[in-house]
């Protein structure tokens, strides 16, 4: 049987996860699942199943064969998707969560991760070098579908003993995989518009500041934090992590520092008002602490990262 699971496979952090699993555990240590089959050919290679993760019962079966040491479970609606979807994303995101805590209260799987978010955060939490223990004060679905489920985290690991790990990812930025759903997406599709030489249209406004991070760092992060010793783990809700913070403008600046005549036009729309409900910028000193957190690319290195990922993958389609 297969060391790790990842559920939610397909999706942006899934897809990058499993990559990154594969080469530290061997593919055949992989197993994946997902609603839909990830579109990623070495993602393949490990062993597929298909998975509804809001079924109890499916969740059951395939985690006690499965007898993993870690599970992953990644599936959720995000914030954008689920304001048109309230009731399904609640659904979604609670429904699966409590299925794999279930399992794992029965000993089916000896650790567990789940992501929450900086939608956690809302109007009443500070702007700038959010705390850990900040008010968190979420205004979409998706954010209080991630605070609730850092109780039942807690509730989970306090009552049951399950060790269940999770961190509040800020906007997550990489090339292998594509976002879908979310807020911060626009740090994505800019790339790819400026490897098109296409102008981008930007659904934020120009200053809208947000937390973000390079994925490397994000799935080096979520792999440190699953290989720390349980007794480092202090903190059972989830944890702040940082990279850095940057506005749709600065985005764009420092691609014309590569792309000269990139072009960009704001036309903020419906998530503007998500955007603008979280904060700027994290304090994640008790990561730090805790588990020896340290983000390792900023804003000038992720642009060029990005545009040479793009562009790479478009030669390989062309080419
Ligand atoms: N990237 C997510 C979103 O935008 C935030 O966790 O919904």
């Amino acid at each position: 049987m297969a060391q790790a699971l990842v559920i939610g496979s397909a999706g942006q952090l899934g897809i990058e996860l499993v990559l990154a699993l594969q080469a530290k555990l061997g593919t055949n240590e992989v197993h994946i699942s997902d609603i839909r089959v990830p579109e990623n050919e070495t993602v393949l290679q490990s062993r597929f199943f298909h998975l509804d993760a809001t079924d109890e019962s499916s969740v059951f079966k395939l985690l006690e064969e499965g007898n993993y040491d870690e599970v992953y479970h990644l599936a959720a609606m995000l914030s954008a998707t689920g304001e048109k979807r309230p009731l399904s994303a609640w659904e979604l995101n609670m429904q699966s969560l409590l299925n794999v805590l279930e399992a794992a209260k029965e000993g089916y799987v000896k650790r567990v991760f789940w992501p929450s978010s900086i939608a956690v955060f809302g109007p009443k939490t500070p702007r700038k070098n959010v705390a850990q223990d900040a008010a968190l004060d979420p205004t979409t679905v998706y954010g209080v579908s991630k605070l609730a489920g850092e109780y039942w985290c807690r509730y989970y690991h306090d009552k049951y003993g399950v060790d269940v790990r999770s961190i509040r990812y800020p906007g997550l930025i990489g090339h292998r995989s594509l976002p879908g759903g979310g807020t911060t997406d626009y740090a994505v599709d800019i790339y790819h518009a400026a490897v098109k030489n296409e102008v981008f249209h930007c659904f934020l406004e120009a200053g809208t500041t947000l937390p973000m991070m390079y994925m490397d760092d994000a799935v080096r992060g979520t792999l440190e934090l699953m290989a720390a010793p349980k007794s480092a783990i202090r903190v059972r809700t989830s944890y702040n992590l940082a990279a850095m913070s940057f506005t749709p403008q600065a985005v764009a600046e420092s691609i014309r520092a590569v792309v000269p005549n990139f072009q960009i036009e704001y036309a903020p729309d419906h998530r503007q008002a998500i955007a603008s409900s979280w904060p700027e910028s994290i304090n994640d000193q008790q990561a730090r602490d805790d588990w020896g957190w340290n983000p390792e690319i900023g804003l000038t290195e992720l642009t060029q990262i990005m545009l040479d990922g793009i562009s790479a993958k478009a030669h390989e389609v062309t080419g």
